[in-house]
């Protein structure tokens, strides 16, 4: 894929200009007015016609444009102008690549408006490119949907803002599908060891420390609940460990993005029921977007010390598995009674944060996960989880989400809550039941951070895309990797 920016749309000589197009807006003045007469009045004729309103994610394809050097033109809706935001411009962008991607045509150039700055502008229509070329049919035979497109324009007033976008653009787009390639892959090709060689890819390509704890430095370091979830498998979990520090970071600050990478979440002996069970391929989409946020971090060399931890194991039934009442006990020393083995996220991720606390010496934790089926009750596909002890950065993950189009809300972690997760015989026990589903999940969590600021993403609900949509594919979504990145990023300032 090439991108590149240019200054006039009538000098653009791509196959098609995608042109964004406001509900109810005037073809009489500002570039629409030129482009309908470049075209002999077909966009006020469309309009008028309403066989284009500009409403949301809505296309029209001119064939004819005669009075300008590209070929085709593109009206893409951007719905109201109320609701404009530099988010509109990424489904933009998404929705003309996923309009014209079965056509054999190979460059696209987007027009980008005044409304919002060049550079977030930039970035968000290459964001966007990125988004929508992802397509999950990877194993398919026949009828792969590659498309011909390869070259990408982006029309812009100011120039060298534009490029920054462009560069800030790339890092982001190309991270958020490198973790949707790992989230895709059946979980018999993405296994611990296989989430382990990827991280240690991904260092030597953009310059990462890596580390790998096999499960015998996980027993020397007490680390008794990611082995408990691990030990009905036949694959050796990993905890993998990614740093990047800046080399002129003189600040006190250790950021740690900490992420739940259950390779295949089979519910362990509490089996789940065999219908969608092949989703639970994506249980560690929350240290896939870990290894991605990383990636892009590395690219965008913020001043910062940041580590990534990811917490991989398989959830499996069997003859060696973890039974219902077995106590585990956490490298906090804090123990665990199991009363339901589904409930493994937050096994392997009390785990994962003590040890970015103890070993690492993160000052600041995040941590994301697929940890509850009751996110996706409460919010839908349209809002993840966000749970926190710290209000600095639940303010700041909130702000890094809408600059990333990742919408986070709060949720609430009063001790009340605490009570369902009280046990006879241990500390605590690892499920409080169907009340409060996402919030025990993130209270559970809240007891091994500790006084460590600490917030916790359930991105259960946002991470898999089920319905098809203009400007995204069903499957993997790469949530959190953009606001991991960018959270990393304003941090750093
Ligand atoms: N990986 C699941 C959460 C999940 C469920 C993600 C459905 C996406 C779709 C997690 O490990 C799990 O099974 N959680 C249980 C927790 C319960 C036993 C307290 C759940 O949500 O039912
Ligand atoms: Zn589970
Ligand atoms: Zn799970």
């Amino acid at each position: 894929m090439e991108f590149r920016v240019v200054k006039n749309y009538f000098e653009v000589t791509s196959d098609v200009l995608a042109v964004p197009v406001f509900e109810k807006e005037s073809t009489e003045e500002g570039i629409l007015k030129e482009l309908n007469e470049a075209t002999n009045g077909t966009i006020a004729s469309l309009v008028e016609n309403r066989e284009f309103q500009g409403k949301a994610n809505e296309t029209a394809y001119i064939h004819t444009a005669s009075g300008l050097k590209v070929r085709r033109l593109l009206l893409v809706g951007l719905g109201k102008k109320e609701k404009f935001s530099h988010n509109s411009l990424r489904e933009f962008s998404a929705t003309a690549v996923r309009t014209i991607k079965g056509k054999q045509l190979s460059s696209l150039a987007f027009l980008t408006r005044g409304d919002v700055a060049t550079g977030l502008a930039t970035q968000a229509t290459v964001e966007g490119v990125y988004l929508a070329v992802f397509e999950p049919g990877i194993y398919k035979s026949r009828d792969k949907e590659s498309g011909s497109l390869k070259e990408y324009l982006i029309v812009a007033s100011d120039l060298a803002a534009a490029e920054e976008g462009l560069t800030r653009g790339k890092a982001l787009g190309e991270s958020t599908n490198f973790a949707r390639e790992l989230i895709n892959e059946p979980s018999s090709n993405m296994t611990p060891k296989d989430m382990a060689s990827r991280a240690e890819k991904v260092a030597s390509e953009v310059g990462l420390e890596v580390k790998i704890l096999g499960e015998e430095s996980m027993k020397a370091l007490g680390m008794g609940a990611i082995l408990g979830v691990s030990q009905g498998s036949a694959e050796e979990a990993k905890l993998i460990v990614l740093k990047y520090e800046h080399p002129d970071f003189k600040g006190e600050e250790t950021l740690a993005l900490v992420g739940k990478g259950i390779t295949f979440d089979s519910g362990g002996l509490s089996l789940k029921t065999a219908e969608g069970m092949e989703k639970m391929k994506y249980d560690m989409a929350g240290a896939a977007a870990v290894m991605g946020a990383m990636r892009a971090v590395a690219l965008l060399k913020p001043k910062a010390r940041v580590y990534g931890v990811m917490a991989c194991a398989e959830n499996m039934p069997s003859g060696t598995a973890i039974k219902p009442g077995d106590v585990l006990k956490t490298m906090s020393g804090r123990t665990i009674e199991v009363v339901n083995t589904d409930a493994e996220g937050r096994l392997v991720l009390a785990d994962a944060l003590v040890y970015a606390k103890k070993e690492l010496g993160a000052t600041h934790l995040v941590d994301v996960a697929t940890l509850t089926g009751a996110v996706m009750i409460a919010f839908g596909s349209v809002y993840a989880g966000l749970m926190s002890t710290d209000k600095q950065m639940v303010a700041e993950l909130i702000s890094a989400g809408k600059e990333a189009g990742e919408r986070l809300w709060q949720l609430p972690l009063d001790d009340e809550y605490g009570e369902q997760l009280k046990s006879d015989i241990a500390d605590c026990k690892n499920s409080g039941g169907r009340p409060a589903g996402t919030i025990t999940g993130g209270y559970f969590l809240k007891e091994f951070a500790g006084d460590t600021p600490w917030a916790h993403i359930d991105i259960a609900s946002t991470g898999w895309n089920s319905d098809k949509k203009p400007y995204i594919a069903k499957g993997p979504t790469g949530m959190a990797v953009r606001t991991l990145a960018n959270w990393v990023v304003t941090r750093s300032r």
